[in-house]
């Protein structure tokens, strides 16, 4: 185990830094996976399974625009704007899944060579099917299994499920809980809830190891010279706009299950100082997929570097930040008077 300023714990896991590989399209081979893996991720989540062959066929009708602030679509040129957004359409890995979770065991021992891991994951579609993958998973030895049961593709395509409900995350993870009783179980929430905070308490007092929070709205962008949807369908949108929100809700998960539960963060981080902030937040570590996807493998070695040099300007480990803002929010009537708003209005209006 490294001992490094940005080491940390989830659960029985020691975790070498806060970056992790979060599942994407380009972690859908061993090359992909080794990848992120030299580039000093401590876990890296290979893409997404299930069983349905209707998931699969689902990757070939998948497309993708990245946004620049004016809703121009820009070709990816590994060197996109900190602000630029992806709207995409996914599905899962076109493989037989079997094959896939042994290939992923290879991956996660070669992985414990480099002190880091490579975990499974699931998007939910039959739970009983889910089970038996997890069931394999284990059999394969691989030490981290994620659950996604929030994928943002729910309401869209049958295959996938976008949970909502408490008793529905209970009962999900409970079941998933009786069969992974050596894999660590961590669980993909959506962000599309009510109160994903309660969520992710249901997650917890059904056994998840570690929770992540806060998958991908859904949204819909009208193109104005064709008039119809760009790409088509409802998409999937994400952007670094989403790190406060993603905070937000770390935050609040926090204050509701307390400091010792691990939160991971996702969904909005693009550099280092992005995973410090959603560290401050309450997060232990932080899945980054579309600064790699767009920006490259070399985002992730960057983020573990200034994320290290971030803890050394201030002196303090990580584990000595996590939820430090989120600990200091304050309630709107303690704050001063100061009549700030007349300086956030237009000078006809004072
Ligand atoms: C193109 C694309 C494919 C994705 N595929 C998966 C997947 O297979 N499984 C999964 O759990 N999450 C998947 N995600 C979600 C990401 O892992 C991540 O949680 C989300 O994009 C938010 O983080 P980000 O702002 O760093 O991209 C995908 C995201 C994108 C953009």
């Amino acid at each position: 185990m490294s001992s490094s300023r940005s080491a940390l714990a989830i659960g029985k896991l020691l975790l070498k830094n806060p970056v992790i590989a979060a599942a994407g399209e380009h972690l859908q081979t061993a090359s992909g996976v080794r990848a992120a893996l030299m580039h000093d991720a401590a876990v890296v989540v290979a893409k997404s399974m299930n069983e349905t062959s209707a998931a699969r066929m689902q990757l070939a009708r998948a497309d993708y625009r990245m946004l620049d602030a004016g809703w121009h679509g820009r070709q990816p040129d590994f060197q996109p704007a900190l602000e630029a957004g992806l709207l995409n359409r996914s599905g899962l890995i076109d493989r037989d899944w079997r094959d896939w979770l042994a290939e992923v065991g290879e991956l996660d021992r070669e992985a414990s060579q480099l002190d880091a891991y490579v975990a499974a994951s699931i998007v939910l579609a039959d739970p009983l099917a889910g089970q038996e993958i997890a069931r394999q998973a284990q059999q394969e030895g691989i030490r981290i299994f994620e659950f996604n049961i929030g994928a943002p593709y729910g309401d869209e395509a049958a295959v996938v499920t976008t949970e909502r409900s408490a008793k529905r995350v209970f009962d999900l993870v409970q079941g998933m809980r009786q069969v992974l009783d050596r894999t660590q179980l961590w669980v993909k929430l959506t962000s599309q809830s009510e109160n994903p905070a309660l969520l992710a308490k249901a997650a917890r007092d059904a056994g998840a190891d570690a929770v992540i929070l806060i998958g991908r709205p859904l949204g819909l962008l009208p193109d104005l010279e064709t008039q119809t949807p760009v790409l088509n369908t409802n998409c999937a949108w994400g952007g670094r706009w989403a790190l406060p929100l993603t905070c937000y809700w770390l935050a609040r998960a926090r204050r509701l299950l307390g400091p010792d539960y691990p939160l991971i963060a996702t969904n909005g981080a693009r550099d280092g100082g992005d995973v410090a902030r959603m560290v401050l937040a309450g997060a232990r570590a932080v899945e980054m997929c579309s600064a790699v996807m767009l920006g490259g493998f070399g985002v992730l070695k960057e983020a573990v570097a200034s994320v290290e040099s971030y803890l050394a300007s201030k002196d303090a480990t990580l584990m000595q930040i996590v939820g430090k803002a989120a600990d200091s929010v304050q309630p709107f009537q303690d704050q001063p008077v100061s009549h700030r708003w007349r300086d956030f209005i237009p000078p006809e209006a004072r």
